[in-house]
């Protein structure tokens, strides 16, 4: 019977949003593993569009690339995903700056300041600016809907063995 009340969306579904998170979790608990109802996938949905974050990347041809990242994603990940050729050589493990990217100007001064690793990683990038940042140590959220990342022109590439990371 639980399980019944629950496939039918529990008493109703709320236009509350709280509420419903609420009737979710409990339908959750009730049903067999494995089987969702309506308003799981409803709440589920609204949980994942707030978690979305709309960047732009802008190409080294000057392309406007707009994507969709998601809190927590770091912009290197995000770029390669999408098939933007922003190179992370090293693989986010800050030895190189080949993922080196502008930031726009709206939002640069909104990124935790780079600490000292990622500071002397970016001196040794060419055509850096004062909103240059390494994509790897850029983690979306909130704050950065509509920021835009402009690749440089050039990137000096550390690898010589024709590596070409592939994003996890
Ligand atoms: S990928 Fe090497 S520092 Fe970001």
């Amino acid at each position: 019977m639980a399980a019944s009340w629950a496939a039918k969306g529990g008493a109703g579904v709320s236009r509350c949003p709280g509420r419903r998170r609420v009737l979710a979790a409990a339908a959750g608990r009730l049903l067999p593993r494995g089987f969702r109802t309506a308003v799981t996938f409803q709440a589920e949905e609204e949980n994942s569009a707030a978690e979305v974050v709309n960047v732009v990347f802008i190409d080294r041809s000057g392309q406007r690339i707009p994507v969709q990242g998601r809190i927590g994603d770091d912009v290197l990940r995000l770029a390669q995903k999408h098939g933007i050729e922003l190179e992370g050589a090293c693989e986010a493990s800050l030895a190189c700056s080949t993922c080196h990217v502008y930031v726009s100007h709206d939002v640069v001064d909104k990124l935790p300041q780079p600490d000292e690793r990622e500071e002397d990683m970016l001196d040794m990038a060419p055509l850096l600016q004062e909103n240059s940042r390494l994509g790897c140590q850029i983690i979306l959220d909130k704050e950065l809907e509509g920021a835009e990342f402009t690749l440089p022109k050039i990137t000096r590439n550390f690898y010589v063995d024709g590596h070409v990371p592939k994003p996890h």
